[in-house]
């Protein structure tokens, strides 16, 4: 059910261009909320533009770049006026196992994933405060912090580091009114696994493995990352809400046996959209 908790409200959304991000842009912007969408993907803001309309800013935004991500917050108060919520979406996965990790592969994955959501939520927060309001930070961890995925050690940490992060984060800003929170989603069909969901041997471990049988959807994970960024939550910081169709009940799916089975590598870096 669509409502209108977003309604004159000014939201900032990381890799807002592409999957759970376009998620929960689309979700925003439905219940009422104007919103900044920072991504480095070219094609994917203008289809946002005309997707949205005036609803949005879209903004040319890489987070490994600590200017960028302050420029995303600026331009959040110079397009719309101020900010209310915040929603730290952008990740990279891969790495590979760690026996072959170079430290290049380890810094790309934890400067997307973990040191972005440090710099976002330390501008994100400096605003709230600046403009004398409360605000709410939504991460976007993975279930990969407490169910590690095989080969991909540099992203499970880096998620870890999001969810501890989450914590600390709300730990020190709750006197100001800031909540922080984490959603941490199973498998979502997006562009990022899709060498995941097109493997049928694949897709069908992650079925076997996940109670409702299905992958997420983005509107699934935009569902639990606006009601942590809305009202609804107003008493609910530091957590991490995982929305895994059940996954976290049963086991990960061993994923260097099962593309080996299929005569596949797993992708590396480089290989991933
Ligand atoms: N899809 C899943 O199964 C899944 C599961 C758990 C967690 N996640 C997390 O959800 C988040 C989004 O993943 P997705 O599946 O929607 O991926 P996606 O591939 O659909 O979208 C990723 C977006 O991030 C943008 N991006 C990449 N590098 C960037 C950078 N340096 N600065 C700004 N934007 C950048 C890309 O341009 C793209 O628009 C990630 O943090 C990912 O780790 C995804």
């Amino acid at each position: 059910m669509i409502t209108n908790r977003f309604a004159g409200r000014v939201a900032v959304v990381t890799a807002g261009a592409s999957g759970i991000g376009l998620g929960i842009v689309r979700r925003l912007v439905a219940e009422g909320a104007r919103v900044v969408i920072g991504d480095i993907d070219k094609e994917g803001l203008k289809r946002a533009a005309e997707e949205f309309g005036t609803h949005v800013t879209p903004l040319h935004t890489d987070v490994r770049q600590e200017a960028d991500i302050a420029a995303m917050v600026e331009t959040a108060v110079t397009s719309f006026g101020r900010l209310d919520c915040a929603f730290n979406v952008a990740g990279m996965g891969g790495g590979g196992p760690v026996l072959g990790l170079s430290a290049e592969e380890i810094d790309a994955v934890l400067s997307v994933t973990l040191r972005s959501t440090f710099l976002c939520i330390k501008h994100e927060a400096s605003q709230f405060i600046a403009q004398g309001s409360d605000g709410a930070i939504v991460n976007i961890a993975s279930i990969n912090a407490i169910q590690p995925a095989e080969g991909s050690a540099s992203y499970n940490a880096a998620k870890a580091g999001v969810v501890s992060l989450t914590q600390s984060a709300a730990l020190e800003l709750g006197e100001h009114g800031i909540r922080v929170n984490a959603v941490g989603p199973g498998l979502v069909g997006t562009p990022m696994t899709r060498s995941l969901t097109g493997n049928p041997a694949i897709a069908q471990a992650y079925r076997d493995a996940t109670p409702l049988q299905r992958p997420g959807r983005p509107e699934d994970i935009a569902g639990a990352a606006t009601f942590l960024g809305s009202d609804d939550a107003a008493w609910t910081t530091g957590q991490t809400l995982y929305v895994d169709g059940g996954q976290t009940v049963t086991g990960y799916p061993r994923l260097l046996r099962l593309f080996e089975q299929s005569n596949m590598k797993m992708p590396k870096i480089a290989d991933q959209d």
